[in-house]
């Protein structure tokens, strides 16, 4: 029974769709309105799948898809949580505009994601990192 665990981590993060787990519902909800506003510009900008960009927050779907990614750079943009110039995260803003994150979510992610230099990559790793640490604090 002891390799189960393993041999599901192995699938999950190999797999070409990556959930992050049971992200609490009002928690998907929230991030998804928080982009809602950016969410036709950002689409536009990327050339992202829409059903993509639909599902990402709300069934916590991070597809491993270069234009996904690069549409989660451009809400973070939008939203100021990431300084394009410097490459270095907002942590205020992303404390007030991602509902459930923690100062100590906040660190965690941020040391995961310090030494990725592309930001779409960063992007995507950022909200994918909140989602598993959020599914991980209500299980
Ligand atoms: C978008 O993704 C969906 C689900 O994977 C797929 O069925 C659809 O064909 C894709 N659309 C385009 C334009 O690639
Ligand atoms: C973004 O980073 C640049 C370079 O480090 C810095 O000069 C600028 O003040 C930063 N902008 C914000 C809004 O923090």
């Amino acid at each position: 029974m002891r390799s189960v665990p393993i041999i599901v981590f192995v699938l999950i993060s190999t797999g070409v769709t990556t959930t992050a787990g049971k992200v609490p519902s009002q928690y998907q909800k929230s991030w998804d309105a928080a982009a809602s506003p950016y969410k036709q510009e950002c689409i536009e900008e990327t050339g992202v799948n829409k059903s993509y960009a639909d599902r990402l927050f709300l069934y916590s779907e991070y597809h491993d898809d270069d234009n996904l990614k690069c549409y989660l750079k451009c809400l973070c943009e939008r939203l100021e949580i990431v300084n394009i110039s410097s490459g270095t995260w907002n942590k205020n803003e992303i404390l007030k505009h991602i509902s459930g994150v923690t100062d100590e979510i906040y660190k965690t992610c941020s040391d995961e994601t310090q030494d990725e230099s592309l930001l779409c990559q960063k992007c995507f790793d950022l909200s994918k990192c909140i989602a598993r640490h959020l599914n991980d604090a209500t299980n």
